[in-house]
Order: C-alpha cells, then structure tokens, then sequence
C-alpha cells in the first residue's frame, strides 16, 4: 500500500471520510435538535463530478480506504453512481459508508454491485420505545430491515455502532448486544463526544467505555483481544463468553486513539477537515470551482494534513468544542 499522507507527528492519512449531504432522517440527540439544521443549499454543495475528483485526488495523495458519510449519506440520490465512480478510480480504494440503516433494504444490494465492500449501520437501541425516543423517529423497522438486506447483499462484516445515553437506552445494552449476537452483526458501543449541534454534552453524564463494560459484564464474560491487533482501528474489542464473537468499544472520550489515528475528512461543501475537533478547515470548493488543477488541490491538502493537532484535548481547559456539528462533519 502506498504510505498516506504524513503529517508532523509521524501519523499517514489512509482513510477518507467523505460527508455526502449533512441532511438526516433522524434526530438522535446527541446530534439534533428536533427542529433539525439549517441544511447546505445544493449549490453550496460539491456536485457529483467535484466530489468523484476531489476523491480521486485523495487516493492520488495514497489514501485507500473512503467511508461515506453523512448526515445519512442513502439520502443522496446520486449515491450508487457515486460509488460506482469511485470504485472505478486508480488504484481502486475500499469503500464503506457508516448509515443509520434507513433506505437500505432498497439500496444495499445496488450498492454492493456498484462497488461498496461494508457498512457500520447505527443502532443505539432495539426497544421500539427507546429508539423512539433517542433518535424522535418511529422508525426502527426500517433501520431492522436495511440490516438484514446488508447481510444479505454481503456488506461484511456487517457493524452496529451504538451510543448509549444515560436516562434513555442505558439499561438495555445487554439486550442489544444478545440481539446482534443472534444476528452476526459486530457491535460497537461509543462514548458520545461534544459534536452536537446543540452544545448540551457534558462529561458528567456520558456513558464511559467502563461503565458499558460493567454493564455488559453483568450478563457476559468478556475477554480483551491483544492491543497488538488493532493497529489504527478506533474500537477495543472483547471476545463474548470465549468467542468467536466479539463487542467493542470505542472510547474516543476517555483513551482517545489520537496517537494511531490515520483519518482526514471532506464535508459536503468541499472542506477538508485533518480532525473531527479541528477548529480550521481547507476549502477546496472555491479553488476547484476557479479551475485548480489535481497537483493544486493536493498541495492544500497536504497543507491541511500538516496542520492536524496531536489530539483532541477533550477535556482539558483549552478544549473548544468545533462550530460544525458532526451531521456536517461527517462522523
Ligand atoms: P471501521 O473501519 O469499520 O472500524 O470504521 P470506524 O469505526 O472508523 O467508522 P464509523 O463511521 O463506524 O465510526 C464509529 C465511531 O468512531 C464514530 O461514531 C466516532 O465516534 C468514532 N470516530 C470515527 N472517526 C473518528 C475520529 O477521527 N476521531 C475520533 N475521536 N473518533 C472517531
Ligand atoms: N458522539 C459519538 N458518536 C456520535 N455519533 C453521532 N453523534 C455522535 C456523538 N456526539 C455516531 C453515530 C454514528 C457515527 C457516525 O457517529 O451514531 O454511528
Ligand atoms: Fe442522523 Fe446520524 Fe445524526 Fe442520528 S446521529 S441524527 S442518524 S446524522
């Protein structure tokens, strides 16, 4: 594989994660408020051959892996087509997208033939209630059934991430965890982190890595997989009562995996972000739209990497939370 690109503190961005539309379907709160966003206007927006070009740069650059990203990236029309362009690029990158699952029983199987390897599905709940109430959509079915298409079109592994909240879905961890054992699905528990878009996040009450893992522990035998295997990969995983199964958890709060981090971001309106915190972005959009050639384009971002920070710094007193929230992001 080609190295990436470095940045000051010996790090190589290999993966790319491309926000699609800052648009939802949802309104999960620790992303939303109810009312929803000022959303990007279309032209504000990078058109589908800006997007596949400026992607095309970044695999030029030694990136390898794209992830899809959204707000809820199914809700981008053009979406099979833009995999497809993607997965026609030189030399061809692996392709995921994170979704919340909604619109994927139509969509998994075109997508997987129009070239995307694997999806990590959200799902913080498999009470009809809870879900309700977390994301203020009735619409659990949907996300049930875009997972069972993803399996099915052999979107594998197929991965769950979860946030748990205190007060709403924290008591049925356990349940989630029985109910995607069942299924083969790889859960992931996340910390919440301070993305969201109404500032109400507050260390006091996030759900750490160690309190799921008492939770868990309640009802499952779970065993640490060696630190050694899990190179840039953000999640710890635990074997479930001697394997093979497993669960992980990502704890971007509390072991922030900063140091092996090898991600860059592109927004949908054609930024490119070297952090998820960052407070600074490149714009590419402008100079792409005055006609920059590829080897400009790569100089900025090139810039953009050498700037990233050594780490998030969550927590400490210097720490601002970023104005763009992660449905703009791309989380
Ligand atoms: P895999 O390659 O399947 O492991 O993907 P992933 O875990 O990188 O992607 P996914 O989109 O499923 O992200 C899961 C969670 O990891 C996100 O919700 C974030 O909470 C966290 N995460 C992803 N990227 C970053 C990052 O750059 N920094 C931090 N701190 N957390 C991140
Ligand atoms: N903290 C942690 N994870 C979050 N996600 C969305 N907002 C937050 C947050 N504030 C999760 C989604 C999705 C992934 C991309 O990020 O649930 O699984
Ligand atoms: Fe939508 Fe994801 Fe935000 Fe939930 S977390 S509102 S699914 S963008």
């Amino acid at each position: 594989d080609a190295p990436g690109m470095p940045d000051r503190f010996g790090r190589f961005a290999r993966d790319l994660r491309v926000s699609v539309t800052d648009r939802c379907n949802l309104r999960c709160r620790y992303c939303m408020p109810a009312e929803g966003l000022p959303w990007l206007a279309k032209p504000e927006m990078l058109s589908d051959d800006e997007l596949v070009r400026v992607v095309g740069v970044f695999v030029g650059l030694g990136v390898t892996q794209i992830r899809l990203t959204g707000g809820e990236p199914l809700l981008r029309r053009s979406l099979v087509d833009v995999v497809r362009r993607i997965a026609a690029l030189e030399p061809r990158p692996r392709i995921a997208m994170t979704t919340n699952g909604i619109g994927l029983d139509r969509l998994a199987q075109p997508l997987a033939d129009a070239g995307l390897d694997r999806v990590n599905v959200s799902l913080d709940t498999i009470d009809p209630k809870e879900f309700a109430s977390l994301t203020r959509r009735d619409r659990l079915h949907d996300v049930e059934a875009g997972l069972k298409a993803a399996a099915a079109a052999g979107l594998a592994p197929v991965k769950v991430n979860a946030v748990a909240m205190r007060g709403i879905n924290d008591d049925t961890v356990a349940d989630l965890l029985q109910w995607c054992l069942d299924r083969g699905y790889e859960l992931r528990f996340i910390e919440q982190m301070p993305l969201d878009a109404q500032h109400g996040w507050d260390a006091s009450t996030m759900i750490s890595a160690g309190e799921i893992q008492e939770r868990l522990g309640d009802r499952f035998h779970l065993t640490p997989l060696p630190a050694a295997d899990r190179g840039s990969a953000p999640a710890e995983r635990f074997l479930v009562d001697g394997g093979p199964q497993t669960v992980g958890i990502i704890a971007s709060v509390t072991a922030p995996f900063c140091a092996a981090c090898d991600r860059t971001r592109l927004t949908a309106d054609g930024q490119v972000r070297n952090c998820l915190f960052s407070q600074a972005e490149t714009d590419l959009r402008e100079p792409l739209r005055a006609g920059a050639s590829d080897e400009e384009l790569a100089d900025l971002i090139r810039g953009e990497m050498w700037r990233k920070a050594k780490g998030h710094g969550i927590g400490t007193a210097d720490f601002v939370q970023p104005d763009r929230p992660m449905s703009a992001i791309g989380g």
